[in-house]
C-alpha cells in the first residue's frame, strides 16, 4: 500500500537540529535554529512567563473548544501589541485569528490567497527561510523571488526593480524585523520608499514578524508596520511569541490582515474561520492564555519587555565578542557583518563546505548557507567557535 510512498528528504534546519541533539561530543555549539539560548546555553523560561503560566493554572477551570479564530483576550492583546491605538483598529478595519504559532498563521494565510487571489503570486526575498517556499507552494501558492541580499547589504535597487514589474495584486513577502537568514534590514528610508512602490503597484505586502524585539526594541521593531498602516493599503501581517517569549513548543502567534473597511475584515475574518476549520478547527487553549495574560497584565508586560531587552542586548555583546575575537585572529578579513547585521541570525559568507568542515571537525553547527545563530553563543563558546572559524578560514 505505502510501497510507493518516497522517503521525506528532510528538513534543512530541523534537521540540524536533530543531528545535533544527537552529536555524541563534548563541547558542540548549536548555532543552527533560530532558538535563544541564554548565558548557560539553555532556552529560557523567562520569569514573566513563569508567572502568568501560574495564573492561569490556577484559574483553569473546564476547558471547552476555543473559537476558530482564537481566544478574544489574546487577539485583543496582539492588536493593542501590534497597532496600538491606531485608527485602523478602532475602525475595526483589522481581523487577527491566533494560530498554531506563526507558521500556522503562514499556512492560514497561504489557504487564503489560494483561495481568493487565485492568479497572484507571492514574491519572497532571496534568501528567506527555508521554510516560506514550501508552506506557500504546499497551499497551491506559486512563489516566486525578488533580490535582497548583495555583498553585506540589502540590494534595494535590485529588489525595487524586481517588484515594480510585478502583476498589481502580487503578494510580497516581506520580514518586518531581523531578516532570516542574512539578518540584514532595510533602514527607514528604505521602507518609506518600499511601502509607497507597494501602494503604488497594488501590491499586497505579507510581513513575517517573528523576531519581534531581537533588533532594536518590541516597539521599535514595528517600523514596517507603522509604516504600512499609515499608508492606509491593505496587508497581512504574521506575528510570533516563540523567540520572544521563550515559548517555542506552545505554538503562539497570529495571523492579521489590515482591510480597507470593517465590513471588508469582516468578511476576511470569516474566509479565515473557513481556513482554520477545515486545517486543524481551534487552535489549543494554554500557550496563548500565557501569552494573553503577560501581554495583559500591566507589572507582566513590563517585566516582559526588560527580559527581551535583556536578551537583546546579550546578543549583541556575543556579536561584539566574536568580532573581536575573529578580526584578531584572522587579521586580513573583515568581520564588521558580525556588528551591523540584527536580530538572531549573521550570513557569515561562509562556503557550504566551510560549514561542514565546522560540523565536521569542530561540532560547531551552522545552517549549511553560512547562516549562523548567533543567540547561540556564550562567553564560554565564542572563543570555541572564533578559533573554529579561524581554522577553517585558514
Ligand atoms: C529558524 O529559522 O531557524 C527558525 O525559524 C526555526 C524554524 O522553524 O525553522
Amino acid at each position: 500500500m505505502f510501497a510507493h510512498i518516497p522517503p521525506y528528504a528532510g528538513d534543512p534546519i530541523l534537521s540540524l537540529n536533530e543531528a545535533f541533539q544527537k552529536d555524541p561530543r563534548q563541547g558542540k555549539v548549536n548555532l543552527s535554529i533560530g532558538i535563544y539560548f541564554d548565558e548557560n546555553g539553555k532556552i529560557p523560561a523567562l520569569e514573566s512567563v513563569r508567572k502568568a503560566e501560574h495564573l492561569v493554572v490556577n484559574a483553569a477551570g473546564a476547558r471547552p473548544y476555543l473559537p476558530m479564530e482564537g481566544a478574544a483576550n489574546f487577539r485583543s492583546a496582539v492588536q493593542t501589541l501590534l497597532f496600538g491605538d491606531h485608527p485602523a483598529l478602532k475602525a475595526g478595519r483589522i481581523a487577527t485569528i491566533q494560530g498554531v504559532g506563526s507558521s500556522g498563521g503562514l499556512k492560514v494565510a497561504a489557504d487564503f490567497i489560494k483561495a481568493h487571489f487565485p492568479a497572484s503570486k507571492i514574491y519572497l526575498s532571496s534568501p528567506t527561510w527555508d521554510n516560506h517556499r514550501a508552506v506557500f507552494e504546499g497551499s497551491g501558492v506559486e512563489t516566486t523571488t525578488y533580490p535582497y541580499y548583495q555583498d553585506g547589504q540589502v540590494d534595494f535597487a535590485g529588489m525595487l526593480d524586481a517588484l515594480r514589474q510585478a502583476p498589481a495584486r502580487s503578494v510580497v513577502l516581506l520580514h518586518a524585523c531581523c531578516h532570516n537568514p542574512t539578518g540584514v534590514d532595510l533602514s527607514a528610508a528604505q521602507w518609506t520608499e518600499l511601502v509607497k512602490l507597494l501602494n503604488e503597484r497594488e501590491l499586497l505586502p505579507f510581513l513575517d514578524l517573528a523576531y519581534q524585539g531581537y533588533g532594536d526594541g518590541l516597539d521599535e521593531d514595528l517600523f514596517a508596520v507603522r509604516e504600512l498602516l499609515n499608508a492606509g493599503g491593505p496587508f497581512l501581517l504574521a506575528n510570533s511569541f516563540s523567540k520572544n517569549m521563550s515559548v517555542y513548543g506552545e505554538r503562539c502567534g497570529a495571523l492579521s490582515v489590515v482591510c480597507p473597511t470593517a465590513e471588508q475584515a469582516e468578511k476576511v475574518l470569516g474566509q479565515l474561520k473557513f481556513m482554520i476549520r477545515r486545517n486543524y478547527s481551534n487552535p489549543p487553549t494554554f500557550g496563548g492564555q500565557v501569552v494573553a495574560t503577560v501581554l495583559n497584565t500591566p507589572e507582566l508586560n513590563q517585566m516582559w519587555r526588560n527580559e527581551v531587552d535583556a536578551m537583546r542586548t546579550r546578543i549583541k555583546a556575543m556579536r561584539k565578542a566574536l568580532h573581536e575575537v575573529l578580526s584578531a585572529k584572522v587579521p586580513g578579513r573583515n568581520f564588521d557583518y558580525f556588528l551591523t547585521q540584527r536580530g538572531m541570525f549573521s550570513y557569515t559568507g561562509l562556503s557550504g563546505e566551510q560549514v561542514d568542515a565546522l560540523k565536521d571537525t569542530h561540532g560547531v553547527y551552522l545552517v549549511r548557507s553560512g547562516r549562523m545563530c548567533v543567540a547561540g553563543l556564550n562567553s564560554k563558546n565564542v572563543e570555541v567557535v572564533a578559533n573554529a572559524m579561524a581554522a577553517v578560514l585558514a
